[in-house]
């Protein structure tokens, strides 16, 4: 995937949150952004997915213009998964996945039935299918959700802290899916304090801090940072 951002400014409530973000990568897969509380990688992450557009600055992500182009053309290529699932409580996971299959995507119900049980069978949730989302361990609920990002087919997802939700045997069964995300070649930047996953899943890395991308490189980065503060948050995260 290729992102490009360039001079990027953004604020709230006259606060400057990201001061002068720029980034181009031609070929990063697999995207880890990492840093301390506070640092934007949120307020970052719903930018380059639309959820808000920057104050300033573009941001071409495979070379879609996502500032001018329309919110619903662009959801319709990428996906979203958040700290907690966002599923219809009032729908089955089955329904959750073929409704934005039929109404989104144009397919038929039988077509995207299809689709849909096809996945939850490959990341073995099958059995929930016709189970809502109260009944659906968080886990569950949150690998439905991603399965339902993952059938639209994107070019990109965005996940934002997946798991922070989560205890950690459920963690590891979103972590899990993440990873067979990668392992299916799907692209993605994540939002995540797990940094041995992140070293796991990741082929690039974004450290952020107040507001400004520190240092960025391949993963090997998380084995020798340049700066000193990419040294004391590994340290830190890693005790
Ligand atoms: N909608 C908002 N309105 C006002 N301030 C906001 C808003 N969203 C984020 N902020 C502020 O912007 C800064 C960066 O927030 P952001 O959520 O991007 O950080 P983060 O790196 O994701 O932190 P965390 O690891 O805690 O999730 C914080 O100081 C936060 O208080
Ligand atoms: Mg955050």
């Amino acid at each position: 995937m290729k992102i490009n951002l360039n001079n990027i400014n953004h604020s709230y409530h006259g606060k400057a949150i990201l001061q002068d973000i720029s980034l181009k990568l031609e070929h990063a897969e697999a995207i880890a952004i990492i840093g301390p509380s506070g640092a934007g990688k949120s307020t970052l992450l719903r930018l380059m997915s639309k959820i808000e557009n920057p104050d300033a600055g573009e941001i071409f992500v495979n070379d879609i213009d996502v500032v001018l182009t329309e919110a619903k053309d662009y959801y319709k290529k990428v996906g979203f998964v958040f700290q907690s699932h966002n599923l219809f409580p009032h729908l089955t996971a089955l329904r959750n996945i073929t409704l934005v299959l039929e109404k989104v995507h144009n397919k038929t119900p039988q077509e995207a039935t299809k689709l849909a049980i096809d996945l939850l069978t490959q990341f073995e949730l099958v059995e929930h299918m016709n189970k809502k989302p109260i009944q659906l361990s968080g886990g569950q609920a949150q690998r439905v959700s991603i399965i339902r990002s993952l059938a639209i087919n994107p070019e990109v997802m965005f996940l934002d802290e997946p798991t922070s939700a989560l205890d950690p045997i459920l963690t590891r069964e979103v972590l899990r899916t993440i990873l067979k995300l990668r392992e299916k070649n799907m692209r993605f930047v994540i939002v995540t304090h797990e940094l041995g996953f992140a070293k796991k899943v990741a082929d690039y890395i974004l450290y952020m801090e107040d507001g400004r991308i520190v240092e960025h490189g391949p993963t090997s980065i998380l084995e020798n940072p340049k700066t000193e503060s990419l040294k004391e948050f590994v340290e830190f995260v890693m005790e």
